[in-house]
């Protein structure tokens, strides 16, 4: 099973996404990231991702930014954006059913009924990034249940 994290600018929320999966789900499990932008292409994650990540004891300091690939809806089983306006542009790049029904909105398939989308905490500080590590650690795990069961 492959799963693809996807944010704005693949240095910030779908980086700790992946991060946090990658140390929740059997190696067996692929889960990869990516932007709708390509923006920060080759970077690695923003130093707050990296120090927000690292205090829950995850390495998320050697990834870098790529932009979503028509390939992606080939290669991923599972599409997961994290706010509405990254899963309208996600979709709109599917070309066909199968590809569209990959892609859902994080938090709508975590079951989180009082949050759709996770929060972009570029432009915040670390307490914000500290309340999308939570957001995401949370809905990763009900992702993972769903998973495994
Ligand atoms: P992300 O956060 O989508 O969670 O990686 C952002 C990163 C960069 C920008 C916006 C959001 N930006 O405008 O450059």
């Amino acid at each position: 099973m492959k799963i693809l994290m996807v944010c704005l600018g693949n240095i910030c929320r779908s980086p700790l996404a992946e991060g946090i999966m990658k140390a929740k789900l059997p190696q067996n499990f692929f889960v990869d990231s990516a932007g709708t932008i390509s923006m920060h292409e080759g970077k690695h994650p923003d130093t707050r991702a990296v120090k927000t990540a690292s205090g829950h004891g995850i390495n998320i300091s050697e990834q870098k930014s790529r932009p979503i690939t028509k390939g992606d809806f080939d290669t991923f089983d599972k599409i997961y954006c994290m706010d509405r306006a990254v899963h309208k542009e996600v979709i709109s790049k599917a070309k066909n059913d199968e590809q569209r029904q990959k892609v859902l909105l994080f938090l709508e398939a975590a079951g989180n009924h009082e949050n759709a989308e996770v929060p972009d905490p570029y432009w915040g500080d670390m307490k914000d990034f500290e309340e999308v590590f939570q957001l995401l650690d949370k809905g990763c795990d009900a992702i993972k249940n769903q998973i495994l069961s």
